[in-house]
């Protein structure tokens, strides 16, 4: 092949990539929108306390933070000290005074007992290293009758080949969750199942769980 020709196929496939990379940004759901269908799922009204757990850089918090309003308050916790860090100087950034960052602990999401209102995981389900010991923090955590939603996506071959996750249980079958694991795992672990969607953004699935309701006197 001519230098011309391969410096043509070269150029060809990065472009190829470029539009791929733009097209899949342009795509993907913004996290102002699936909050606000999460919020609308679960129900969550101004003034209710919700958690976030893993909230990564925070941009799903932040979202949540102005749905539960001023009276409202967003447990924001992370694992990953850098992450957490970023986490409290964005609140500090935007002046949010709803927002309550913490440190999470592998076997402890170190929340309070019954300060929730509602719990969501988004795509942190399938790293939980010790998920029996978090299942049972995460009904602790939940108001009697209060909803979790879990937001997780089934092993996905290319991010198992890429970027294997260390430490967790070996029936994930890779990087992902099946759903029926984790359905069957906080089912175990005392919840109820409430509702899935199967049509999450981003081809992710979303299950909603209840905490049962305290028992009438
Ligand atoms: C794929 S990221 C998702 C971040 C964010 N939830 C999002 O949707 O953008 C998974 C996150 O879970 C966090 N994580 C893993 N185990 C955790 C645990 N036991 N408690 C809290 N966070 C955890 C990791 O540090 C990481 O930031």
């Amino acid at each position: 092949m001519s230098r011309r020709r391969f410096c043509l196929k070269q150029v060809s496939l990065l472009l190829g990539t470029c539009l791929v990379a733009v097209s899949l940004c342009l795509t993907a759901a913004q996290p102002s929108d699936e909050i606000a269908r999460l919020a609308k799922a679960m129900g969550w009204t101004p003034g209710q306390t919700v958690a976030d757990i893993g909230a990564g850089e925070g941009e799903y918090a932040f979202a949540a933070s102005a749905l539960v309003g001023e009276n409202g308050k967003i447990y924001a916790t992370e694992l990953d000290g850098k992450k957490l860090q970023t986490i409290k100087e964005e609140v500090a950034k935007r002046a949010l005074k709803n927002v309550i960052v913490l440190q999470a602990a592998e076997r402890d999401t170190n929340l309070p007992a019954n300060c929730c209102d509602a719990i969501y995981l988004r795509r942190v389900y399938h790293h939980l290293t010790a998920p029996l010991e978090i299942d049972a923090c995460l009904l602790r955590n939940l108001k009697p009758g209060g909803l979790l939603a879990i937001i997780d996506f089934p092993p996905r071959k290319w991010l198992t080949e890429t970027s294997p996750v260390k430490g967790v249980p070996k029936n994930r079958g890779g990087h992902g969750i099946p759903q029926k694991i984790l359905v069957d795992e906080l089912t175990t672990a005392g919840f109820s199942l409430q509702q899935t969607f199967d049509d999450w953004p981003d081809d992710d699935y979303c299950v909603i769980f209840r905490k049962p309701p305290a028992p009438a006197n």
